[in-house]
């Protein structure tokens, strides 16, 4: 049976969380805003619009409307700077090796993301090919845990949501997937995931037999 494989973005194909870290770390800098390592978990997943409002809650701190554009220009021109040189080398490992199988197996694969910057990244590294369908950022209006971003790929694949499978690396996504009543597979630490279905370190931990497990489900 065909289903639909749906991949988020940062912290699942790519190693990204650590650039949007350090990027939003120099804007809570600015507005002297401690915003630590353990903070971030807040906002993977999430848009950018509503990461800088957790930022500027966590620190107790209002500023205009103006100052906000101005910061979220300015964090996405620092975390663009990060991407200058990216390569496949920031492919986490496993991914390429799942694609494949996917791929040979004649699933569905889409991205499902949060990023506006999604569709440059796939480029960059090479991978964007593996991907039947794109959804990302600038075409959803509903942020996860919002489901709207994984049920539109489906629809797009033209699968049921029933017969379709996450990837995530954020809570809120896992929330969006459950939502969805998609399956949900938690890429990362099982004390965080663990409203996912199934949680794995990484794709290295995910063989044959489990994607086999899924497809005839
Ligand atoms: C998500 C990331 O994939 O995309 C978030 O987990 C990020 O950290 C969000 O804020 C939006 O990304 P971008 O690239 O549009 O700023
Ligand atoms: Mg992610």
């Amino acid at each position: 049976m065909k289903k639909a494989f749906l991949f988020d973005l940062d912290g699942v194909i790519v190693d990204t969380a650590k650039y949007h870290f350090l990027a939003w770390q120099k804007i809570a800098q600015a507005l002297h805003i401690n915003f630590i390592h353990e903070h971030n978990e807040l906002l993977k997943g999430v848009s950018r619009v509503r990461s800088l409002d957790i930022i500027l809650e966590l620190g107790n701190v209002q500023v205009s409307q103006a100052d906000k554009d101005k910061m979220l220009i300015q964090k996405n021109e620092d975390y663009l700077s990060y991407l200058v040189g990216m390569d496949e080398s920031e492919i986490l490992p496993g991914v390429f090796k799942i694609l494949q199988l996917l791929k040979d197996k004649n699933q569905g694969i889409a991205l499902g993301s949060a990023s506006k910057n999604a569709r440059p990244i796939l480029e960059k590294t090479g991978i964007i090919s593996y991907f039947d369908v794109i959804v990302d950022g600038n075409d959803v209006t509903n942020a996860k845990p919002d489901p709207e971003v994984f049920l539109k790929a489906a629809q797009l694949l033209n699968i049921d949501p029933k017969n379709s499978i996450v990837f995530e690396d954020s809570v809120a996504g896992i929330q969006a997937a459950n939502i969805a009543e998609m399956v949900s597979v938690g890429i990362g630490e099982e004390t965080i995931l663990h409203e996912a279905d199934f949680i794995f370190k990484d794709f290295t931990f995910i063989d044959e037999t489990f994607i086999e497990s899924l497809i005839t489900k």
